[in-house]
């Protein structure tokens, strides 16, 4: 198999050569996007400080930069962090588990919009906001994922994003916060993974 070509452009740490199948979407093109996701919200949004979510840790790069593109168009909000935990390696286990310093009461009466990496199966948005409904009680809650994935069988999908950055297709990606097994959250991009970036054990950079 040929190497694949990266321009110098994707920048990323040396230890990852290698690890990579092919480039899926690029910082510029991520970024691009953010924007126009961050106009919808604040077309929606005006005159209102709605509470944005980060779902911990995946979503990170993706709230950082959406709350940066919201600034810039004045639009005021409120900052709450949660964790869910689904993933073991490449498969969802469907059990989710949710944790954070969140206060229920914070979200009474607010509108509330959820950030997420990715929707895969949809497993865990569709506990995440249920409960933050039943719990919370805001007054109205949305999702915003920068990725949505397609999946081959459309009904395994158990939740619909309201605001979506891209629908991509289904493969094992990283990057842009994205992990596999804890690495690969340090890129700007986001890659396909390669063979060899499975099968590298993360321990050996855990030093
Ligand atoms: P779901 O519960 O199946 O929708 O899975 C959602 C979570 O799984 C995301 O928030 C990610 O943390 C993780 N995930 C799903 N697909 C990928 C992927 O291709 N790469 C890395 N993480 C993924
Ligand atoms: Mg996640």
């Amino acid at each position: 198999m040929n190497a694949p070509f990266f321009h110098p452009q994707h920048i990323y740490p040396e230890e990852y050569d290698g690890h990579f199948d092919s480039l899926m979407l690029s910082s510029k093109v991520i970024q691009n996007r953010i924007k126009q996701l961050a106009a919808l919200l604040n077309q929606d949004y005006k005159g209102n400080r709605p509470v944005l979510i980060c779902t911990l840790k995946g979503a990170c790069p993706f709230f950082q930069h959406l709350l940066d593109a919201l600034q810039d168009l004045r639009q005021g909000y409120d900052v709450e962090f949660i964790r869910a935990s689904s993933y073991n390696g490449r498969s969802s286990t469907g059990n989710v588990e949710i944790m954070g310093e969140l206060s229920m009461k914070d979200l009474e009466g607010r509108h509330v919009v959820v950030t997420e990496d990715i929707v895969d199966t949809g497993t865990t948005l569709s506990m995440i906001v249920p409960f933050l409904q039943k719990e919370g009680k805001p007054a109205s809650i949305q999702v915003c994922t920068l990725l949505d994935k397609r999946l081959p069988e459309p009904d395994d999908k158990n939740f619909e994003a309201k605001y979506v950055g891209f629908s991509i297709p289904n493969h094992f990606i990283i990057g842009y916060g994205l992990d596999y097994n804890e690495l690969y959250r340090d890129l700007k991009d986001i890659f396909v993974i390669s063979q060899r970036g499975i099968d590298f054990e993360a321990a050996k950079l855990h030093k």
